[in-house]
């Protein structure tokens, strides 16, 4: 079947398809906030009503939580399954935005066209691009080579609690030959990428309490222990001067890099300095005897990603604060285990708890990382196809982010993941102001026909 059809449908094709991204890109799903239930729930809508015009039998699918969209549609070839979020993460800073998150627009830059707005490339403008290669496809040739299911989640960016009983009570139907996952990004922006390595993740909130009530740091400050102090020492020990991290027996299941992924690594010349000078920094903080590519694909981290705890307003007050409170979470690598890490990091902390004071911890999700062999000859070709459409031979990277499903694909379906994306780094994914390329969403949609040629 012609490829070239394909393509030149979707270049003509792409002002409509920009226009059917920006109507999802206006509902504001974000998962994580009770308030967005309902705009979740329409965007399942609004995905259901799309597929179903491209003649797949679509269906929103009730969670305990938001509704999966689950869709068929039949054709000769491989069964292929494609997986990515309409769910966002939250807006604030919402006054760090230079337009409504959720009024996007087309705007151009010194660096060329960009979709704004949350959700433009984490992860509806890349979705997006998958179900536009089946549109061009479709129209062009009447059908597809392949026979497709579409999985759609609602709640990537709040942890996924439905999704794993949701795969195992639906796995015959979600079973596959491949999962497609668009959900990541290219390597250093004009470069495609499969990611053959993901970080797993694991939330801790701590809450440290001492005095019934807040006190007057005049009258009992000395005398009385100081929660956020405690607090303070704890996170203060969680890192040794080298960047390593002190949780006993929390390096066990880290694997050293292989000879083979050392030398693809080393091959792709990683500019740490402009990684780091684009955000205005200049040094590697991780373990110091790491390189920069190791520290953000294949060692795991301990991040603290809120703190906070006694008078925070404007002003000063002169207070001593009955609790203190912080958000830490763990990046994952190899065969670390998410549970153990938890409850020896809970030990840790309950060691060096003081006299008269207590903790509590709440879990926040808890996955393990994952990884995918590139030896089956489908790897292969879906590297040609990016090699063709990007002219640049694809890599193989890492990933220092987390996207749990991969690794239920492997162990609940033993379907093998392959994941691609075409994100840049300075999309601003959760952050204000994100964007996509209009580049990525137009090659994007590109790359997958031509990824879906290769493959069938
Ligand atoms: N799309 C991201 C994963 C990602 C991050 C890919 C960075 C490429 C670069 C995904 O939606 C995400 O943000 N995942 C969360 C995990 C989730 C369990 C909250 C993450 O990595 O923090
Ligand atoms: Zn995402």
């Amino acid at each position: 079947m012609s490829l070239d059809a394909v393509l030149s449908r979707i270049d003509s094709d792409l002002p409509a398809a920009m226009d059917r991204l920006m109507e999802l890109l206006r509902i504001p799903s974000i998962s994580t906030d009770p308030a967005f239930a309902d705009a979740c729930d329409r965007a399942a809508d609004w995905l259901v009503a799309d597929l179903s015009s491209l003649g797949v039998k679509a269906e929103k699918r009730p969670t305990p939580g938001h509704p999966m969209v689950v869709g068929h549609l039949d054709g000769d070839g491989p069964h292929l399954l494609f997986y990515g979020h309409y769910d966002v993460q939250p807006v604030d800073p919402l006054d760090l935005w230079h337009r409504d998150p959720f009024d996007p627009q087309i705007e151009d830059t010194n660096k060329g066209q960009v979709i704004r707005g949350r959700g433009a490339s984490d992860d509806k403008g890349q979705l997006m691009t998958f179900i536009e290669a089946c549109r061009a496809w479709k129209a062009v040739h009447g059908s597809l080579p392949c026979k497709l299911t579409f999985f759609l989640e609602g709640e990537e960016e709040s942890g996924s609690p439905s999704l794993v009983p949701f795969m195992k009570e639906n796995a015959d139907e979600l079973r596959s030959d491949l999962a497609l996952i668009c959900d990541t990004g290219l390597f250093e922006s004009k470069t495609p990428a499969i990611v053959t390595m993901l970080r797993g993740l694991l939330g801790e909130e701590i809450t440290i309490t001492g005095p019934d009530m807040d006190l007057h740091s005049g009258m009992y400050g000395g005398v009385a222990i100081n929660p956020i102090r405690v607090l303070s020492r704890v996170i203060a020990s969680l890192h040794d001067d080298a960047g390593r991290i002190t949780i006993p027996g929390f390096y066990e299941g880290v694997p050293e890099l292989s000879d083979e992924l050392e030398a693809q690594w080393q091959g792709l010349a990683f500019d740490h300095a402009t990684f780091l000078g684009d955000v205005g920094l200049s040094r590697p903080a991780g373990e110091q005897d790491r390189t920069p590519l190791e520290m953000i694909w294949s060692r795991p981290t301990c991040e603290v990603n809120g703190i906070w705890g006694g008078y925070t307003g404007d002003g000063f007050k002169t207070v001593l604060p009955a609790k203190a409170q912080a958000k830490i979470s763990f990046r994952l690598v190899g065969d670390q285990d998410p549970l153990a890490i938890r409850e020896n990091f809970r030990q840790l902390v309950r060691d060096m708890l003081p006299e008269d004071c207590e903790v509590s911890f709440a879990g926040h999700g808890a996955s393990k990382a994952s990884m995918t062999q590139t030896d089956a000859p489908s790897f292969d070709a879906a590297r040609k196809a990016l090699s063709d459409e990007w002219q640049v031979p694809a890599a193989y990277v890492g990933c220092g982010g987390s996207i749990p499903i991969a690794g239920f694909f492997q162990n609940i379906l033993e379907t093998t993941p392959m994941l691609v994306g075409f994100g840049k780094d300075d999309d601003a994914i959760h952050s204000p102001n994100e964007k996509y390329d209009v580049e990525s969403f137009h090659k994007g949609i590109r790359s997958w026909a031509r990824i879906l040629a290769a493959l069938t």
